[in-house]
């Protein structure tokens, strides 16, 4: 058996489910509860183990319109869908609810509204184009480019305005950079930062725990954009950083010996990760620990003198 040494575990204040999976999972529940059938479209949120679950409760993610059962109710996903699904639904008389995450729909609204009122401007998505939120919000705005990195930016040509809106779960300093880069491409740049406030705060909040460990846990689904943008900004902070979908892929020997070399761990997780499997890698980390204090905002706080996670 291997023994952690007194290993102190930091759990960051703001990680776990946003509002927006759990406005979305509070539709479902009550569906459900009611009795409803309920299919999604789409992957609700980027996580496995909620996807695992609602499928074991008998709801179903599906890709196309042809995958619809007249019986049940569909739940339109947190990343939102296209203009025209969205059309053939309410034109096929579709029950549905729509779950899309408000601040998702603001993205899709201010790319419209610009399309149809300002011909003029260069309509900019930064964003991952095969992401649902970015494939929805470019139906808006067929014209409209859609771009990911520095390099695309600096190859942008010129124009006489640029309109930009964000993918909502992007890295802040990141969504700066290309800013700069947009402002010797333009003298009209018309900036909408749609980052979303969920995102915004637990990527703070993992960017000044990440230096005080020495290591971080990011917990989240392997194609959850939040959960790899945290992933990234605690790596850039912290080289003994480890991305994980589940708290059950620590119950590994070869990742038990890794952490037995570290005296404290921060944990942090994306917005689609359930704030249970948190908990159950601090409980997992605590009984590998003999003399573990631990230090979590999750209950009550102990305060460790020379570190304070006034922040996190
Ligand atoms: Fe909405 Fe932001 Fe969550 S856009 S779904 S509150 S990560």
């Amino acid at each position: 058996m291997i023994w952690l040494q007194s290993m102190k575990i930091y759990a960051a204040k703001e990680a776990g489910f946003c509002f927006g999976v759990k406005r979305a999972l509070e539709v479902i529940d009550r569906l459900h509860e009611l009795g409803h059938g309920v299919q999604v479209y789409g992957q609700l949120i980027h996580n496995r183990s909620v996807l695992d679950d609602l499928k074991a409760r008998g709801i179903d993610c599906i890709d196309s319109s042809k995958e619809l059962d007249a019986n049940k109710t569909l739940i339109i996903r947190t990343h939102g869908i296209p203009k025209e699904i969205e059309k053939t639904l309410k034109k096929n008389k579709v029950n549905y609810v729509d779950a899309t995450c408000p601040l998702v729909k603001k993205v899709h609204k201010i790319v419209e509204k610009i399309a149809s009122q300002n011909k003029n401007t260069q309509i900019l998505i930064i964003g991952d184009k095969n992401h649902p939120e970015i494939v929805a919000a470019k139906s808006y705005s067929p014209d409209a480019l859609i771009i990911n990195s520095q390099e695309e930016a600096h190859r942008l040509e010129n124009k006489d305005s640029i309109s930009v809106v964000a993918q909502t779960t992007m890295d802040a300093d990141f969504f700066e950079k290309i800013i700069s880069i947009l402002k010797g491409k333009t003298g009209n740049l018309h900036i909408h930062n749609t980052i979303c406030k969920a995102t915004k705060v637990r990527q703070e909040a993992i960017k000044k725990l990440a230096p005080q460990v020495d290591s971080v846990i990011v917990v989240g689904g392997k194609n959850s954009a939040n959960s790899k943008k945290l992933y990234n900004i605690a790596l850039q902070k912290n080289k003994n950083t480890f991305f994980i979908e589940k708290s059950s892929d620590l119950h590994h020997t070869d990742f038990i010996e890794k952490m037995s070399s570290f005296r404290s761990v921060g944990i942090t997780a994306g917005a689609s990760t359930p704030p249970g499997e948190i908990e159950k890698i601090e409980k997992l980390l605590r009984n590998l620990n003999i003399n573990a204090g631990k230090e979590t905002n999750h209950g009550r706080r102990k305060r460790n003198p020379g570190h304070e996670y006034r922040n996190q």
